[in-house]
């Protein structure tokens, strides 16, 4: 089953990369910054048909199409492009996700982005690479000695005050940084191997952290909700970490 995932997160990036590289992007819009193009829908084709050609019973979870779900333990949750908004303004940062859950519990995440030529992978308690290398979260404790992520779900609302709020009260707390890079998966997966610290997000899709939140946690760090409620596919907003200044940031996420 984990060949079955690399093979379609190989092929699904091939794809996005000639899209990248032709040129073509946006073919409809979900809203006025919520994109879809081409690259999304080819490639969720390819790894829909990759996927079913091995395992035809098991239930598919996609952004683009929805869920076909069949009687079987197993779940395949997948998100063709995941930093779409990236790819549509040609800002290298975007990737392919695709995780295997057998009874809600993740079993193999991998994470592709094809601009770097980065393949993230984990399969429960066998731990997380990066291109074939093991990799664990960074050592850091203390929230004035760390670089975080964080992301912004499309709406403007509520939610987007409420994370620049959070925001604020980091910087005041001295962190190094805090970026955005526009793809959850790709926060996850960079927490994972320690270029990060830290991640949060307010609202997610489950295919947005379906494979990262594994790599992570295989690679020995943390993810909970930003309760700081325990992890599940339908969270639906995440607070991540290597672990060691995870309750400094529920501290601030929680006020
Ligand atoms: C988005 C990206 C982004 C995050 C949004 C997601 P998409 O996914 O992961 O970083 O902030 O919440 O929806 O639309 O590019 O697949
Ligand atoms: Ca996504
Ligand atoms: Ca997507």
């Amino acid at each position: 089953m984990k060949k079955t995932a690399l093979n379609a997160a190989n092929e699904a990036g091939k794809i996005i990369l000639r899209y990248y590289s032709k040129n073509v992007n946006a073919i409809s819009k979900k809203n006025t910054y919520d994109l879809v193009t081409k690259a999304d829908i080819d490639s969720e084709k390819k790894i829909i048909s990759t996927i079913k050609n091995k395992y035809p019973g098991h239930s598919i979870l996609t952004e683009e199409s929805g869920e076909e779900i069949t009687n079987s333990e197993y779940c395949w949750v997948i998100d063709p492009l995941d930093g779409t908004n990236n790819f549509y303004h040609k800002f290298p940062m975007f990737c392919v996700s695709i995780a295997l859950y057998k009874k809600g519990k993740p079993l193999i995440g991998v994470v592709f982005d094809p601009i770097k030529d980065e393949l993230f992978c984990a399969e429960k308690n066998k731990g997380a690479s990066l291109n074939n290398k093991k990799i664990k979260v960074s050592t850091v404790n203390k929230l004035n000695k760390s670089l975080l992520a964080l992301g912004f779900y499309y709406e403007r609302g509520l939610l987007m005050r409420k994370s620049l709020g959070q925001m604020k009260k980091f910087f005041y707390e001295n962190v190094h940084g805090i970026r955005r890079t526009g793809s959850a998966a790709l926060d996850l997966c960079y927490t994972a191997c320690g270029r990060f610290d830290g991640y949060w997000e307010l609202k997610l899709n489950p295919w947005d952290y379906a494979a990262g939140s594994l790599i992570l946690m295989e690679a020995g760090g943390r993810i909970t909700d930003v309760q700081g409620k325990k992890y599940n596919l339908m969270i639906g907003n995440v607070a991540a970490s290597n672990g060691k200044i995870h309750k400094y940031m529920l501290e601030i996420l929680t006020q």
